[in-house]
This record gives C-alpha cells, sequence and structure tokens, in this order.
C-alpha cells in the first residue's frame, strides 16, 4: 500500500501522547496537547512493530483511514473528529465563509474514505454542526471548541465500551471459550473495546474466559491484533484460520461468538467484518448464543434494513497477495467485499450502553431509542 501523504515522523514503542484517553498504554488515536497534531498508531504494522505516526492535515487522517492505518468504526470516527480539528487548525486565519468551505472539503474528503462504518459519518456530522455554530467566532476559539468536542466523542466511547463491556459479562460464565471474530477491541474504538470489552469485563470479574480468535482473512485483524492486545492484558487467547470455526463448533469447543458491528439497521441486521455472517449461522446450528457488542453510534435508524447499508469493496491486492507476493494467477481477479451482514433473526442480543436489544429487532432497538 502507498502512503503518499504520511511522513514517519516517529517511531518506536512509547506513546507520544503524555495522557491517551484510551486509559491504556497504547492507543489507536488521540489529540496531541496544543490541539495541532493527531497520533496515530499505524496498525498496519502490529504486531512487529508498535508504531505511531503524527499527523498534521486533515488529508492525511482520511487517508490513514482509508489506508487501515487506524480501522474499526468507533476508531476511525474519533479519528475523522480529530481530523476537523487539524481543518481547524489549518484555517484558523481565515474568515467565516472560507472557514465553513474548508471545512466541508475537509468533512467531505474524511467521509469518502470507508462507506460501511456508520459512526464515521456519525462522528463528522457532530462536529460540523458544531462548526457551523461557530463560523464567526475567533481562529484559536474555534480550535478550542471542536478539539473539546471530539475529546467528548472519544472519551464518551471509551465509557460506552466500559458499560457495554459490564452488560455483557453478565451473559459470560466462568470458564466459557468466546469465539470472536476481527478486532473489536481497544485498538478499534477510543479504548477497551466492545467485544472485547465483554472479554475484559468478565476477566476483571475473576471468570476465566479464553478467546478463540479467528485470524480474519484478508488483512488478519483477528490474528495481528485481537490477539496482540489480549496477549498484553494477560487474556488466554488462541488464533485459527477463518476455516476452520465450523469444526471447532462442532466439537463443541465453542460456548459464545461476540463480535462487534460496523453498522446497525433499524430492523436489527447487522453489518460487520466478511466471515461474521457464517460465524452466526454456524452459532445457531450449534445453539451457541451469537452477541453484537456495540456502541449507540453504531446504530442506524435511518437504514431500514441489512440490505440497504452500503458495503465496501476493498482492493483486489488484499486477496491476491499475502505481503507482497501474489498467490493466484496473473490473469484470475479477486473480490473483496469487507463486510457483510448478519440478518437480526441470528442474534440473540446487541449489546449497547443504553441496554441490550434482546434478541436484535426493530422492536428491541426502539425500544432503547
Ligand atoms: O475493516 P475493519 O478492520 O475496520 O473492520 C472492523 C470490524 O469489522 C469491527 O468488528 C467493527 O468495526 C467493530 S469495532 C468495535
Amino acid at each position: 500500500m502507498t502512503s503518499g501523504f504520511i511522513p514517519t515522523l516517529r517511531t518506536g514503542r512509547a506513546h507520544p501522547h503524555p495522557e491517551p484517553l484510551s486509559g491504556a498504554t497504547y492507543s489507536a488515536v488521540e489529540l496531541m496537547p496544543g490541539d495541532r497534531a493527531v497520533v496515530i498508531l499505524d496498525q498496519r504494522k502490529l504486531p512487529s512493530a508498535e508504531k505511531y505516526e503524527i499527523l498534521n492535515r486533515p488529508e492525511q487522517v482520511a487517508e490513514a483511514i482509508s489506508e487501515m492505518m487506524v480501522r474499526g468504526a468507533p476508531a476511525i470516527g474519533i479519528a475523522a473528529a480529530y481530523g476537523l480539528v487539524l481543518a481547524a487548525a489549518t484555517t484558523s486565519k481565515d474568515t467565516g465563509r472560507e472557514f465553513s468551505d474548508a471545512m466541508q472539503k475537509a468533512a467531505d474528503a474524511l467521509r469518502a474514505t470507508r462507506p460501511t462504518a456508520v459512526n464515521l459519518g456519525w462522528a463528522i456530522d457532530r462536529m460540523m454542526r458544531l462548526a457551523a455554530e461557530i463560523t464567526t467566532v475567533a481562529g484559536p476559539e474555534r480550535i478550542a471548541r471542536l478539539a473539546a468536542e471530539a475529546r467528548s466523542i472519544h472519551r464518551e466511547d471509551v465509557a460506552a465500551c466500559k458499560k457495554i463491556g459490564e452488560l455483557g459479562a453478565e451473559k459470560i460464565r466462568d470458564g466459557a471459550t468466546i469465539l470472536t471474530h476481527c478486532n473489536a477491541g481497544a485498538l478499534a474504538t477510543g479504548g477497551f473495546g466492545t467485544a472485547l470489552g465483554l472479554v475484559r469485563a468478565a476477566h476483571a470479574a475473576g471468570k476465566k474466559v479464553r478467546v478463540i480468535a479467528s485470524e480474519t482473512r484478508p488483512l488478519l485483524q483477528g490474528a495481528r491484533l485481537t490477539a496482540w492486545e489480549l496477549d498484553r492484558d494477560g487474556i488466554p487467547v488462541e488464533v485459527v484460520t477463518d476455516n476452520m470455526i465450523a469444526s471447532l463448533f462442532a466439537a463443541h469447543a465453542i460456548d459464545v461468538a461476540i463480535v462487534g458491528a460496523d453498522r446497525i439497521a433499524k430492523n436489527g441486521d447487522v453489518a460487520n467484518k466478511i466471515g461474521t455472517y457464517g460465524v452466526a449461522c454456524l452459532a445457531r446450528l450449534h445453539d451457541v448464543p451469537f452477541y453484537v457488542a456495540a456502541p449507540w453510534s453504531t446504530v442506524d435508524l435511518a437504514t431500514p434494513s441489512g440490505a440497504d447499508i452500503p458495503i465496501e469493496a476493498r482492493s483486489e491486492q488484499e486477496v491476491s497477495h499475502i505481503g507482497d507476493v501474489r498467490v493466484m494467477p496473473d490473469n484470475v481477479r479477486a473480490r473483496n467485499p469487507a463486510f457483510d451482514v448478519t440478518p437480526a433473526r441470528l442474534i440473540d442480543a446487541i449489546f449497547t450502553e443504553r441496554g441490550a436489544a434482546e434478541p436484535s429487532s426493530e422492536a428491541t432497538l426502539a425500544h432503547l431509542a
């Protein structure tokens, strides 16, 4: 993957931010003190390197999102919010109209990066509502107001993850083996995680849980990221390839499946990482509970059903190549839908910070709304 905009300014393990809002020793994204720089952990390089990049321009943040340096629905929403702080910082001398136009341009570029995760548009809309109210305010105050809003989005996400974790952990029994797909952890959120938030909360409550992380082809978020975070926390984790999941269900080796979400439609259908639908089908076939954990910012009541959720198509190269090596014949095309939709009827509960939609349905979600 190319990285046209992003210079390598900082490397090494130490987090450049003195007090990350993630609440951990690492963080997917933070706004630096002074509000003129965003620090992003380059998740493409994990687990072999923990490398932070400092970005100063909104177009760098947009590139970081589209190239999946930062990924996971809530984390890209937070990154976009911080990207809009950088847009305000780079236009601090502009007058009202110039400021609004520059903010709109940055918002459009950020919004266009990844279409499925609704948290992205949700965070951008929230920031742009504030930007519209403060066009005539002095530049430095505009930056400060937008930075405070973006940090609130970040703090609220961490708080939501903790609530989701506590609520969902009640459903996890001591000794449970939990299957999770992709990475819905601290790396995918402001901190703590959604699906992995449940795991963390159960572990903190003294339950002896263990996790099976499916590797998650093609970009290996399970093998690289879920395994990295859980291992750092001392939570037992084992990685399997995606095609081993069915036989694990058949062998009664999985007690519960928990995943995150990129968008939850009004009728309770859920878009999440490609492969999630297969996990849900297998869970139902083997009478294993299938849960989704997500903040309310992932719920999109304006999208009637899963069929209306835009599914991101990513580059063929992510499938045709492993690292830099092409593993398919040159003349054969690859297909790369990044997400699939799990119908509501297969979802035993969606845990949000507002409570559980149990089972997932239009009625149970409407009750929380
Ligand atoms: O393509 P990615 O890595 O951004 O996909 C991430 C997922 O599918 C996560 O499960 C989802 O965003 C929820 S993160 C709390």
